[in-house]
């Protein structure tokens, strides 16, 4: 008992002494609403409140079809931040924009996990990429092996589409914005892709090619 205080007592003062900001590593979500389109009626904000508000930073992949010389889907991978914290502040609104121009700048080979220190979103947590589910791939939302779920095996959900609509700054750099549904795992129910920014591949593709993978940010919803 008394090593358990005293290394809590520890943890408390390296946390006072290394400078890090002691705000809770989320904060409430309610009132918080997405910004969507008013022509439109596929994404709408769900009247609860979002569990989780997320920036995410990485690439979408594709490879060539042959058949019609056009890029097609084979998954992403992006890390995912909490911005939960960042709702109320004035630099929210584009925060994806300013994540997307320092992953645009960064090397190939630098980390993406760093992404959202950059942009005052330290905390990392989880990924999001694609995993065989039923005939296909899925994309699936992964708190199990970082952040303050790390070790809830039930922390993740995969997801199957249910509606897109064009992005509405510029449909030919942007990719979708998306609302899904969970069909796997406890993280959440309903997901939403919004305020996405890059990703989109070129119009056209030389059969044969290798595939690529373009750099995207956007914030995804979680209910
Ligand atoms: C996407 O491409 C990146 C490299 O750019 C790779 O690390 C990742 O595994 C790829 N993911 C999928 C689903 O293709």
């Amino acid at each position: 008992m008394l090593s358990f205080q005293l290394l809590g007592a520890l943890s408390s003062a390296a946390l006072l002494v290394s400078g890090f900001p002691l705000f809770p590593r989320t904060c409430p979500t309610t009132g918080a609403t997405m910004d969507l389109p008013a022509d439109q009626t596929k994404l709408v904000n769900p009247n609860a409140a979002p569990k989780f508000i997320l920036l995410g930073a990485g690439v979408q992949n594709y490879s060539c079809s042959a058949a019609t010389s056009t890029y097609a889907s084979i998954g992403a991978v992006a890390s995912l931040f909490d911005i939960s914290c960042q709702q109320k502040s004035p630099a929210f609104a584009n925060i994806q924009n300013a994540a997307f121009d320092i992953l645009e700048a960064a090397p190939a080979d630098a980390s993406v996990d760093a992404i959202g220190r950059a942009v005052g979103a330290p905390e990392l947590m989880g990924y999001h990429y694609f995993v065989s589910f039923g005939t296909g791939i899925s994309p699936k939302w992964d708190f199990t092996s970082t952040g303050s779920h790390k070790g809830d095996a039930s922390a993740y959900v995969i997801g199957a589409k249910d509606g897109n609509i064009s992005p509405p700054n510029d449909p030919k750099t942007d990719v979708d914005w998306l609302v899904l549904h969970g069909v796997e795992g406890s993280l959440a129910a309903q997901m939403f892709r919004v305020d996405t920014v890059g990703g989109q591949p070129p119009s056209s593709c030389t059969p044969g090619s290798d595939p690529i993978s373009v750099k995207y940010t956007a914030k995804y919803y979680l209910y």
